[in-house]
């Protein structure tokens, strides 16, 4: 089994490496350092200089490095700056663990992103691919399946609300969000929700964590270390889902006609693959803290 965690993605400047190191030990599943929307136009070059060095330093984010996966959101890559970002990576000589792509507008962009880490022999970087285009949104179900180096989209509200003139409310971009889930959940990949900009906020931060996790949306990313904790809990099972969800299989499993009775109700397979999925979450959550 995977046993990546992809519960909550906290963003950090590419400027403020010392903000990497302490977004690393914070508690995210995965830290992503951004040189996109997150760094100024005059600062683009001071960032990547400063950023990608950072990526791979191991004594940031204290003893062991921080347990978060790390990842990088490099400018879009049909741009000038997306590509000296590319160029750089492969020069640096050293894989990528993940890059986060912005801007994607359909399956062939992301190719060749994968043709380009191919040919700096790095198998081993994961892609990340934000919807957040309207041709991405088109496009999303073929984006998902563009690459084997996929394992997460991230759905980019900001961005795809100010391309179709929509607010950013929940109600606005509920069928925007659809297409996401469908896309994600049609290729086995996890889905990211937008972050939410009101640090403040942690009452509407939960709300909009728990409506993206009943759509289907496996976790949530995050521009401040204090929205961390209420993400994580949210997106991970509880102990009744868990206790629920052993019941449910035990019972199945413990039937030969392909249906059980459990408190009354019928377990089929349905319910069961979604429980089975439910178990699979908390074991990643268990390894994770057993380490
Ligand atoms: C994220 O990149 C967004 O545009 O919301
Ligand atoms: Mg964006």
């Amino acid at each position: 089994m995977e046993q990546t965690l992809r519960r909550s993605l906290l963003f950090t400047p590419g400027l403020r490496t010392d903000r990497f190191a302490k977004a690393l030990s914070g508690g995210a599943d995965m830290v992503c350092i951004d040189l996109e929307d997150g760094v100024a136009p005059d600062f683009k070059n001071e960032a990547r200089d400063k950023a990608i060095p950072a990526l791979f330093d191991a004594s940031l984010g204290g003893t062991g490095g921080g347990s978060a996966a790390r990842a990088m959101r490099i400018n879009p890559i049909k741009t000038q700056l997306g590509m000296r970002d590319m160029l750089a990576l492969g020069d640096y000589g050293t894989a990528p663990p993940a890059l986060l792509l912005p801007k994607i507008e359909s399956a062939e962009d992301v190719r060749w992103v994968a043709e380009l880490l191919d040919e700096a022999a790095y198998p081993e970087t994961r892609l990340m691919v934000i919807i957040e285009t309207g041709r991405a949104l088109e496009a999303a179900l073929d984006i998902a399946g563009a690459s084997a180096r996929i394992d997460t989209l991230l759905f980019g509200a900001a961005d795809l609300s100010a391309e179709l003139g929509s607010s950013l409310d929940w109600e606005a971009l509920h069928y925007a969000r659809g297409r996401a889930v469908h896309a994600a959940s049609s290729a086995g990949l996890d889905l990211i929700d937008v972050p939410s900009l009101d640090i403040k906020d942690e009452e509407g931060l939960r709300r909009e964590a728990h409506l993206a996790q009943r759509m289907g949306f496996t976790g949530k990313a995050a521009i401040h270390p204090v929205q961390i904790a209420p993400i994580n809990e949210v997106f991970s099972p509880s102990a009744e889902t868990i206790d629920f969800a052993r019941r449910v299989i035990a019972a199945y499993e413990a039937s030969d006609a392909g249906v059980a009775l459990l408190d009354g109700k019928v377990v089929e397979m349905p319910v069961v693959r979604a429980m089975r999925r439910a178990l699979a979450i908390a074991d990643k959550i268990a390894a994770g803290s057993a380490q």
